[in-house]
């Protein structure tokens, strides 16, 4: 559900840090990409293995090491993360970042980024209290890119009882879920086409492509994020469907026709058509298997419905975005199509470049539209990267681009 997103998890010296293990966990289970920055003091309630082991990437600990800048230095992981989650958070990290000190890693990045920090405070009940960490804790409410989540109330790890207490892994994960929610296209009913149709030839063999619908998933998953309610409308595939994407699993066009119109009249903000629709289908679909007798064989076709001019030509339309998969004069055939389908944005690709195209995990497009004030052609290119980083640029585009018009 993260799909992406850059998180820098910070861990300070206290007896939660061994809970960080399982945020983590549950991170990279959303499909988010962590990186783990520890304290001199966090390192002595877990290991830097177990968090290296569990982010899938080597722990940053140390602001001085020539080794580790020369890999991501520290301005350069300051700049990556999209939000950094401080958890737990001691008294002595909280008063450092309040007083805006940089005399470790952890503390620099913090004073050197531009994302938002959240911090989840864990200490005792009484350091809690205590009106120098509640100075601290209040400077921190007017900054809009801070955010305090927690602490919870209980026993504590010394035995007392009062507010102290870290959030548990999963309520920080809720947190890290909402924020990334209350993204640009909250609320908004979007539709994706995904993945190939199939059009039966017989009761066994069929028509059909290599679609591996890896592009409209992983932009129905960067929209899910977005906080969108997204349904995508599937073709045959064998991938995963993302966490809190409603699925309508389809075979042919004209099934995936008939589920966009319904989906279209219910209410829809904005329609992908990332499918790649079988162009024909059999015009008399054989009843029976068909058998090899004759050496010869001609199978009359028919032209497909086109859906996403078909949702694009509606007189109530949502934001209808296509794809252009073109292996000559890429740009050119695409503007073509934009204004040929009546689409506002079309992204282009060039299929004859083995790096990219149907099965792979990397692709590189040049998004075209059309600027609505102006009438100015205008177009955005993404350099070659992978799918679920290029689903989150393409919807931050849409979302602008909507926001825009
Ligand atoms: O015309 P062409 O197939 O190249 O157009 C590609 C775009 O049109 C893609 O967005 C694809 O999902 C959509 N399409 C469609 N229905 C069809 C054919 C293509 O929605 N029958």
């Amino acid at each position: 559900m993260l799909n992406g997103r850059r998180i820098l998890v910070g861990i300070t010296g206290g007896i939660a840090a061994y809970k960080v293990a399982e945020l983590v966990r549950l991170l990279v289970k959303s499909s988010a990409e962590v990186r783990v920055v520890m304290t001199e003091g966090a390192k002595e309630f877990i290991t830097p293995l177990t968090l290296q082991a569990l982010s899938g990437n080597p722990v940053h600990h140390t602001l001085l090491d020539p080794s580790a800048e020369a890999g991501m230095g520290h301005i350069e992981l300051a700049k990556w993360a999209d939000l950094i989650v401080v958890a737990p958070a001691t008294a002595n990290f909280i008063a450092r970042f309040a007083a805006g000190m940089a005399n470790d890693l952890l503390s620099t990045l913090c004073l050197a980024t531009d994302a938002p920090v959240a911090i989840a405070p864990a200490m005792n009940q009484a350091m809690w209290k205590n009106p120098r960490t509640q100075r601290n804790i209040n400077s921190f409410l007017s900054d809009s890119n801070l955010f305090v989540w927690g602490p919870d109330s209980g026993v504590q790890a010394c035995g007392d009882v009062g507010l102290g207490r870290m959030l548990e892994p999963v309520q920080l994960m809720d947190n890290v879920l909402g924020y990334f929610k209350s993204g640009a296209l909250q609320g908004k009913n979007v539709v994706i086409t995904a993945g190939p149709t199939r059009e039966a030839i017989d009761p066994v063999r069929y028509i059909s492509n290599h679609s591996s619908g890896k592009m409209g998933y992983a932009l129905a998953a960067a929209a899910q994020v977005a906080g969108a309610n997204v349904t995508l409308i599937s073709g045959p595939v064998s991938i995963p469907v993302p966490e809190g994407v409603d699925l309508q699993s389809v075979v042919t066009a004209s099934e995936m026709l008939k589920s966009a119109e319904i989906l279209a009249d219910n209410g829809c903000d904005i329609f992908i058509a990332a499918a790649a629709v079988a162009d024909y289908r059999v015009l008399e679909v054989a009843e029976q298997k068909i058998k090899k007798t004759n050496d010869d064989m001609v199978i009359e076709l028919s032209k497909n419905p086109d859906i996403v001019a078909t949702i694009a030509s509606r007189k109530v339309k949502p934001f209808v975005v296509g794809f252009a998969a073109e292996t000559q004069d890429v740009l050119a055939y695409a503007k073509g199509k934009l204004i040929r389908k009546k689409l506002d944005m079309i992204i282009a690709n060039d299929v004859s470049d083995s790096r990219i195209g149907f099965n792979s995990e990397d692709n590189e497009v040049t998004v075209l539209w059309q600027n609505k004030q102006s009438g100015a052609d205008e177009n955005t290119a993404f350099s070659l990267q992978n799918k679920t980083q290029l689903a989150t640029n393409i919807i931050e585009l849409i979302s602008a681009q909507i926001a825009a018009s």
